[in-house]
């Protein structure tokens, strides 16, 4: 049998989406398209997500919205002005992110070589990490990564803005690698999340 296209439908609030999503990984495979296509359908309304927008002055923050059932994570991002993540790895993981206001950057860097931890890297071994590709995304813009697609930083490029997006993690993961962009050294890291279904965790 020869692969139809699936149409994503029309998806009229966040609700739906959510629903809509459980639909879409409800078996084995994922369909990036389709999911690409459910997000992109779905448009941004702050009364849908406001409740789950957390800023923190210092530091941008991840906001849980739905466990997916144990298959995926959903999630609110909130950039204050300025604010970016490190380059990091996606854990296996698929991510889609859905710019639900204001304006982010995403930087794209190709594996370094040598992709050993920091502690176990010899000084000698170090190189800056290759640049692949910048990307202006717009409010309403929908992107896709996995690690085989490379690495990838976000940043509000904004002095004046706030910018909030919408990730989805498939499967969910609490721990990936940030690279050091001069030297291609990898760290560790734990995830965590700022609030959880608009309740602030204890932790922060
Ligand atoms: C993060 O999840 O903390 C960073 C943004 C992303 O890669 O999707």
């Amino acid at each position: 049998m020869c692969g139809k296209k699936l149409m994503a439908p029309k998806v009229n609030s966040l609700d739906e989406l959510i629903q809509e999503v459980h639909a879409a990984f409800e078996g084995d495979t994922v369909d990036v398209d389709y999911v690409e296509d459910l997000m992109t359908n779905y448009r941004s309304n702050p009364a849908d997500w406001k409740k789950f927008a957390k800023f923190d002055r210092y530091r941008y923050t991840r906001n849980l919205v739905d466990e997916g059932n144990g298959k995926f994570n959903l999630m609110l991002l909130c950039w204050g002005e300025g604010q970016s993540s490190s380059v990091h790895d996606h854990s296996n993981s698929h991510c889609f992110m859905k710019i639900l206001d204001g304006k982010l950057i995403e930087t794209r860097y190709d594996w370094p070589e040598n992709t050993q931890l920091s502690q176990e890297v010899d000084n000698s071994d170090v190189t800056e990490m290759q640049l692949k590709d910048r990307t202006i995304l717009e409010t309403e813009g929908v992107c896709y990564i996995n690690d085989s697609l490379g690495l990838h930083r976000v940043e509000n490029p904004s002095h004046t803005d706030p910018a909030v997006s919408l990730h989805l993690y498939c499967p969910p993961y609490d721990q990936c690698h940030m690279f050091d962009e001069r030297t291609g050294r990898k760290t560790s890291c734990k995830i965590t999340f700022w609030s959880r279904y608009g309740e602030k965790c204890r932790n922060v």
